[in-house]
């Protein structure tokens, strides 16, 4: 493993995908931990990350200088290549020196071990305040900019190495060689890592948590549950049982996707349930966002559990695993934690036996979103799940503006499938984040028809772009593929009278109008 130290920011998540795309397995830690701590865990090289810090401001995280007196080859990033130099001897000052963004860097060292094979001039992307104006004993300064005098460090005995920019960012244009050069080069490690290893090693992994117990799946039709699922069933087989609980608020094709198409490719047993009816029950009269959220969460925790004790009873009371596909992402933001939760299942509502404890199985937690994806495509889902866009828990319920029907549900769900067969056909899944198609159900407009007044609902579209659905702007769609979709929606989709696109970034706007 490499380990990647987190210094608060961002880019760590950022560092550790690069290292990935390497084909070297990497970890994150925190700053925090101490460096025995980290040792302990083999690594076979360490990257310090950047971070928000000055390292002259009180407070900033420091590192213990038995980091690199261990042998293990160390690489720092812009905060992690200041933290380097000071702690090992060099200077860094406070000059107001500050460089953000594209910047030139000039390479002195053109064979040296990180700039071997690429240009001297080449442009990287900087931020910084602090700069270091002479480098650690034993160390070759290898790069500069017009601002800098040291920009790049490397010390090949010791394997320590250092630059000030950040080469994860792809405005480093050759970041992820000089990463790479370090990893190979500077640490000597063999790019073995691949999704295939993932797939061994983690099928090998659920083999020895369940044993020959029995283990269950939500399936929700998302990405990482499928994938989780897959995985799961690969390592063992039968003793697997996935439950898809229809809420009847999924999109056209979706809940057939599941049964059918999971199905035939993983070969899981499968239990549908089909609870439609409960939740346009439950939702009906409902107009309120929250409360119709809160109400298909409470529904839908009460249907699961309401599975997984028939499951229970079939199979004896050996099902003790409940799989869930919480990704690496997850892990990090929530603190890292490294153990394996135990969750006591909802007995309150479901009626479960008391002593029932089911033990988490989670396969993707060492894992990015795209990462997933390739597991998925290799264990050999089909395109359609495993390329699938976000989409809510809620479903359409939260993308009818007023009450939820089945009426409504039927017409935005014919809505939903033109947008989606438009946007799929003009190439765009993968420029778009996602596409949600909403219904103002409590809203008409007049129009014309047929030589007919009309007096309908507006369907609007909403196409984002986005890292992380944290954040997004609306998508710049052709013309074309608009009109388009317009035409078709307001030709096909009866009440259905005028197609409007939202031109609302987020923030303000959230994704989802409800
Ligand atoms: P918002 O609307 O908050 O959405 O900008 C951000 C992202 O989250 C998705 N979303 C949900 N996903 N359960 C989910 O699993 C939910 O209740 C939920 N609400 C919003 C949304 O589609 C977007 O990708």
């Amino acid at each position: 493993v490499v380990l990647v130290v987190d210094f608060g920011a961002q880019y760590a998540q950022l560092i550790a995908r690069r290292v990935r795309e390497a084909r070297v397995y990497s970890e994150i830690v925190p700053s925090t931990m101490p460096v025995a701590e980290m040792l302990a865990k083999n690594p076979k090289a360490i990257i310090l990350s950047g971070g928000p810090s000055s390292v002259y401001a009180e407070g900033a995280p420091r590192l213990d200088r038995a980091l690199f007196e261990a042998g293990v080859p160390v690489f720092g990033m812009c905060y992690g290549f200041q933290l380097m130099a000071t702690t090992l001897g060099g200077t860094v000052d406070n000059t107001g020196a500050r460089e953000y963004g594209r910047t030139p860097l000039h390479v002195s060292k053109a064979g040296s071990t990180l700039f071997e094979g690429t240009p001297v001039e080449q442009s990287v992307w900087m931020s910084h305040g602090d700069a270091c104006s002479a480098a650690p004993e034993g160390f070759a300064v290898t790069a500069s900019t017009d601002v800098v005098p040291v920009a790049a460090f490397e010390n090949d005995e010791k394997k320590l190495y250092g630059v000030q920019y950040h080469p994860e960012v792809l405005h480093s244009t050759h970041g992820q060689q000089i990463l790479e050069h370090f990893l190979y080069r500077g640490a000597g490690i063999q790019p073995t890592w691949t999704t295939g290893n993932v797939i061994e090693e983690q099928v090998a992994a659920i083999r020895a948590q369940v044993g020959d117990k029995r283990a269950i799946c939500g399936l929700s039709g998302g990405v990482d549950s499928a994938v989780a699922a897959a995985l799961v069933q690969k390592a063992i087989g039968d003793q697997l049982t996935c439950v898809y609980v229809d809420h009847g608020l999924m999109r056209k094709d979706e809940t057939e996707q599941v049964e059918k198409d999971f199905v035939a490719a993983t070969g899981a047993r499968l239990v549908v349930v089909d609870a439609e009816k409960r939740f346009l029950d439950a939702l009906a009269g409902v107009s309120d966002p929250e409360t119709k959220r809160k109400i298909i969460g409470r529904e839908f925790i009460r249907v699961f559990e309401q599975a997984q004790l028939e499951i229970l009873q079939e199979e004896g009371p050996e099902v003790a695993f409940l799989v869930q596909g919480t990704l690496y992402p997850d892990i990090v933001e929530s603190g890292g934690g490294t153990g394996t939760a135990n969750i006591k299942s909802h007995h309150n509502v479901g009626g479960l036996p008391d002593d029932i404890e089911f033990e988490l199985v989670e396969p993707l937690r060492q894992l990015f979103k795209d990462e997933v994806r390739m597991v998925g495509q290799e264990l050999g889902l089909p395109e359609e799940i495993v390329q699938r866009q976000p989409f809510p828990g809620p479903g359409l319920g939260i993308r009818i503006v007023g009450e939820v029907t089945k009426e409504r549900l039927d017409l935005l769900r014919e809505a939903d499938a033109i947008a989606r067969e438009e946007l799929t056909k003009a190439g765009l899944d993968r420029e778009i984040w996602q596409c949600p198609v909403v219904l103002l159900a409590d809203v008409r407009s007049v129009g014309v028809q047929g030589d007919g007044r009309t007096y309908g609902h507006p369907i609007v579209l909403r196409p984002v772009s986005s890292e992380d659905a944290m954040t997004a702007d609306w998508s710049r769609l052709p013309y074309e593929v608009l009109a388009k979709i317009s035409t078709r929606i307001t030709n096909e989709v009866a009440d259905v009278n005028r197609v409007v696109l939202d031109v609302t970034s987020k923030p303000p706007g959230t994704i989802e109008w409800e």
